[in-house]
């Protein structure tokens, strides 16, 4: 019986390995062509609709019907408005964060974050400009329930503790990892459509996130995890509240969204 299944085990293999094989060789000849597409659609919004009209239509009946853009350039597009959205809604979050933090040193990284943010956006709006679209966002939804979340890690932690610096590095790390996630994607997904200058200003704000990862993780482990770990119980401690008006993070994250 054991024999049996190995046998049976060996054959999927080398159907894997031929697969394998025949990728690699596909992929040898792929850069090829990827060069050639950023030949002809080189940064200008004109060349970009250039294409458009050379792309057949392929896409279903719903589609073709409100755009001529292929799908991957709408599922970018939508991209880019769903981090605008989160963008701005985190410049109105982040003075909140800084205002319930404990330490010096995390206010100011929430504070200087706010000013990168800020620059952020303007990236993002430079991204459109180079799609020859208008800057809008859409709801992100997931920017939504991370900041709901932030909400409730610091309504459940006292205020003036380290433990609540704690929540607030876990749920700015959980933010963080939201956008380098984000902005990996959209900067790959703008190398392969040819669109070398918003991979550029994607990839900068990328770098940024993945910086801002970095500090808070620094932070954590030079001192406030520590100290945090020497703190009692809400009762023992006697200082502050749980809770706080300064800490209701969705009042007023909304921001304008496309109609
Ligand atoms: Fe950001």
């Amino acid at each position: 019986m054991a024999k049996a299944t190995n046998k049976k085990a060996a054959v999927p293999k080398k159907a894997a390995a031929q697969k394998v094989a025949a990728k690699k060789v596909a992929a040898k000849s792929a850069p090829k062509k990827a060069a050639a597409k950023k030949v002809a659609v080189k940064s200008a919004p004109q060349k970009v609709a250039a294409k458009k009209a050379a792309v057949p239509k392929v896409a279903p009946k719903k589609v073709a019907a409100v755009s001529d853009e292929t799908m991957l350039q709408e599922l970018f597009l939508d991209s880019i408005k769903d981090i605008y959205w989160a963008e701005k809604s985190l410049t109105k979050v982040l003075p909140k964060l800084s205002k319930a933090a404990t330490s010096p040193e995390l206010q100011q990284a929430f504070t200087e974050h706010l000013r990168v943010t800020e620059g952020q956006v303007g990236r993002l709006e430079q991204v459109f400009e180079l799609l020859g679209k208008k800057a809008v966002g859409v709801k992100c939804e997931a920017m939504v329930g991370l900041t709901k979340e932030a909400e409730t890690m610091i309504q459940e932690t006292k205020k003036g503790s380290k433990t609540r610096d704690v929540a607030l590095i876990m749920a700015a790390q959980k933010v963080e990892h939201y956008e380098i996630a984000s902005y990996g994607s959209m900067a790959t997904l703008a190398a392969q459509m040819g669109l070398a200058e918003a991979k550029e200003l994607l990839g900068q704000t990328l770098q940024e996130e993945k910086d801002t990862d970095s500090l808070l993780t620094q932070i954590a482990e030079s001192s406030i995890n520590q100290q945090a770990e020497q703190e009692g119980s809400e009762e023992e401690e006697g200082q502050g509240e749980t809770g706080g008006d300064e800490e209701q993070l969705t009042k007023d994250a909304d921001v304008e969204e496309e109609e």
